[in-house]
């Protein structure tokens, strides 16, 4: 865990850094090197390197639509990036036959936006569903973890209910209960918050630290909410225009938010998007360069759409 809540000096950049990326001296999970997606041409992710420690939370953020999901999908080896290498727990998933890619994916869970719960079952079934698909172990057991799991997310009165029984709140820790069926190395959630009050995502946060952290799980997390953000995060990823702009320890990130005003405008510009960015700011370089797309659009129209083959 890194537990160094020492403030780095000089303010926000420049401070002190434990190992690359802000990141631990540890052994890398996960590590991601020049990764390209596109998309009928057009680049989403335009060379992505970071790497992910054991055992820490990763939280990755950045507009909505800059590929954020892009990227946790190609980690997850669901896509496949046209350049650039994932290597997870020892295996390059780029390169991977479809049967290492399958041995991988039991030792992740995953927790999608929606929960992603099967509306035919219940509750207890969808938690057994990875169990039944990945081990080999009798109904009794299988029955026996179904139970623990639900315990731990405080469902277990719930177990034979179906999903469209239950509240949001609710599927979101049904969904992390079978993220979590196979007891996963490590965890991979997509907005975990999202559409939830403040007080029930402030819960979703406290399951993920409680079920990862201290057992050693790796987790990354997609999220857009900055109070869970910093709730959970031991280091940050903020991407723009398919690039990283800054990885770093969580203390990097909350040093810059505190930046007042006037110290900001001595702020190299990517500090300033990424401050504007986690102070939810109306004004500031991100809103600069909108308005300026926009006005540029409109006195030149929109640029025609890209040739086949160009
Ligand atoms: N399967 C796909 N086919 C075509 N375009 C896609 C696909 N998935 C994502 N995109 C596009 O890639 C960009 C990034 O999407 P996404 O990773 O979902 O963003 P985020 O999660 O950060 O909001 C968006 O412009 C989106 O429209
Ligand atoms: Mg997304």
């Amino acid at each position: 865990m890194t537990g160094n809540h020492a403030q780095p000096e000089g303010g926000p950049h420049g401070g002190p850094q434990g190992g690359p990326q802000g990141g631990p001296a540890g052994e890398a999970v996960i590590r991601v090197r020049g990764l390209v997606k596109r998309f009928e041409g057009r680049a989403v992710l335009e060379g992505i390197d970071l790497d992910v420690y054991r055992g820490e939370t990763l939280v990755i953020m950045g507009a909505s639509g800059c590929g954020k999901s892009t990227l946790l999908r190609c980690m997850i080896g669901a896509q496949r990036p046209e350049a650039g290498s994932i290597d997870m727990l020892g295996r390059n998933l780029c390169k991977a036959s479809e049967a290492q890619l399958e041995e991988v994916k039991k030792r992740f869970g995953i927790l999608f936006q929606s929960g992603a719960l099967y509306n035919s079952m219940t509750v207890a079934q969808n938690v057994a569903l990875p169990l039944q698909e990945h081990t080999d172990l009798d109904h009794a057991t299988i029955e026996t973890i179904v139970k623990i799991k639900l315990e731990q997310v405080a469902l277990r009165e719930h177990a034979d209910k179906f999903p469209s029984q239950l509240s949001g709140g609710m599927k979101k820790r049904a969904g992390l209960a079978r993220a979590m069926a196979l007891d996963p190395q490590v965890l991979f959630c997509d907005e975990p918050s999202a559409g939830l009050d403040p007080v029930t995502s402030a819960e979703i946060d406290r399951l993920i630290m409680g079920l990862t952290r201290g057992l050693g799980v790796t987790s990354i997390v997609v999220t857009h909410e900055m109070d869970s953000a910093f709730a959970i995060a031991d280091r940050m990823v903020m991407l723009d225009k398919g690039r990283v702009l800054r990885i770093d320890r969580r203390e990097w990130f909350d040093n810059l938010r505190h930046v007042d005003d006037a110290g900001a405008e001595a702020l190299p510009e990517s500090e300033q998007i990424i401050r504007q960015f986690l102070r939810g700011d109306a004004s500031g370089p991100i809103t600069r360069r909108r308005d300026a797309g926009s006005y540029a659009d409109d006195l030149l129209g929109p640029k025609p759409p890209a040739r086949p083959g160009a």
